[in-house]
């Protein structure tokens, strides 16, 4: 591919980024666990949704504006949390953030980020959506200072992930023996409160040459995180709303429920941690279904599209997060590249919701997708729908 003109596409984004980053840090970003099941899926499940387009519906006026956690925002098209954009360029998640706030789009900060969040935050223009993604640690004064600089920085709300009690083994990390480049800081971890060493460190939480990034991130996780020492926990320390990301099941909507979440992200983080889970797009109609009116139910993972986007939504999710297609825009161009990101699926999407006759996003329901009968069909309630319109149609033949 002749890459002299600009990108057009996420795909484009993808192959300038993989030309323009070292091995390592593009292994890093790009590689899911194991045999990287999962991460194909992701991407590959949309495919087996098709759009059931209407027409002649004056689509001469549009907008994609909806709402989250009850505040208005330009589009349902979010950044999902990522460490280390620093590996990309070096504006890292200023960057990010000033082009999510062109964008109109939620930013979620990864406690991982190699900027700290009062400086990103900081790139925002005061309309633009901020949460804290959070881990939970063995030593839950860290997580709590986290927290207490969240709620002071200005971030609306807290996203707990929940499926990295230990990180999932990426097998391309493993065979380069990835350590980030040690010029390279987890800013949130410079608080003078918690910082204990020379450089900045906290020396626990960081990374050093000897030690892969999995190891320190394993031993300073709570693995013993539950529902009730977990949520209950952060929810009696904090009145910041709490999103729980990681979730894929049914019961586990239920649960968040019970425990006062205001939203959970259907998410496999990637692909990057249980290699062979069920891709995102699968099984978010079951936690919608699950959460009813009580919960938003957010997704990511795979979408590298807008009509992906738009799959999405039809099947329920309230808004949609992207994690690498930032981070390719990130490599390509910094700021320019990221916000280019963003608006090649915001472009997508809009163009996806016209074709298919829809002029906002509450008009986008389980109607506009269709799963052929023949493919797997168990969490699908859009094929069931549109089946049922097909035989009514059928009928009248
Ligand atoms: C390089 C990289 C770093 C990530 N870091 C985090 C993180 O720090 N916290 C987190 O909750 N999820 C993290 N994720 C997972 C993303 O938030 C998201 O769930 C997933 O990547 C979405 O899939 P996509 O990359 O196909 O858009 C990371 C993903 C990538 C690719």
């Amino acid at each position: 591919m002749n890459y002299t003109n600009d990108p057009v596409c996420i795909k484009d984004l993808e192959q300038i980024a993989k030309g323009a980053m070292p091995s390592g840090a593009w292994g890093y970003y790009d590689s899911g666990a194991n045999d990287e099941q999962t991460k194909y899926d992701n991407m590959s499940a949309f495919d087996s949704y098709r759009l059931h387009p209407r027409m002649l519906r004056d689509v001469s006026t549009m907008s994609t504006e909806t709402t989250v956690l009850g505040k208005k925002v330009r589009t349902p098209l979010g950044v999902a949390p990522c460490a280390m954009h620093k590996l990309a360029h070096s504006d890292g998640e200023a960057a990010t953030s000033r082009a999510a706030a062109k964008n109109g789009s939620i930013m979620i900060l990864s406690t991982y980020s190699t900027t700290s969040m009062e400086k990103v935050i900081a790139q925002g223009d005061g309309s633009t959506q901020y949460w804290m993604q959070l881990y939970v640690y063995q030593d839950r004064k860290v997580s709590e200072e986290l927290v207490r600089r969240a709620e002071k920085a200005g971030f609306s709300a807290l996203v707990l992930t929940v499926d990295a009690p230990m990180l999932g083994r990426r097998l391309v990390d493993a065979r380069n023996k990835f350590n980030p480049p040690t010029h390279l800081r987890l800013e949130n971890f410079m608080d003078p409160k918690v910082v204990n060493d020379a450089n900045g460190y906290v020396p626990d939480l960081a990374w050093s040459a000897s030690e892969t990034f999995g190891a320190t991130f394993g031993a300073n996780g709570d693995q013993s995180l539950s529902w009730e020492n977990g949520i209950s926990w952060l929810k009696s320390i904090t009145s910041l709303p709490i999103i729980v990301k990681g979730i894929m099941t049914a019961e586990d909507t239920q649960l968040a429920i019970a425990h006062g979440c205001a939203g959970v992200i259907v998410s496999n983080h990637g692909g990057r941690q249980l290699d062979g889970a069920l891709a995102t797009i699968d099984a978010l109609p079951q936690v919608v279904e699950a959460a009813g009116d009580k919960i938003e139910v957010y997704m990511d993972g795979g979408v590298r599209r807008g009509s992906d986007i738009f799959k999405a939504l039809a099947l329920g999710a309230r808004a949609i997060f992207v994690a690498r297609p930032v981070l390719w825009g990130l490599a390509y161009k910094g700021e320019k590249g990221a916000y280019l990101a963003l608006d090649l699926l915001q472009k997508e999407l809009e163009l996806a919701m016209m074709l298919s006759g829809t002029r906002d996003i509450a008009e986008i329901d389980e109607s506009y997708v269709y799963q052929p009968a023949n493919r797997w069909v168990r969490y699908a309630p859009g094929a069931r729908h549109a089946a049922a319109n097909q035989k009514k149609l059928l009928a009248k033949l």
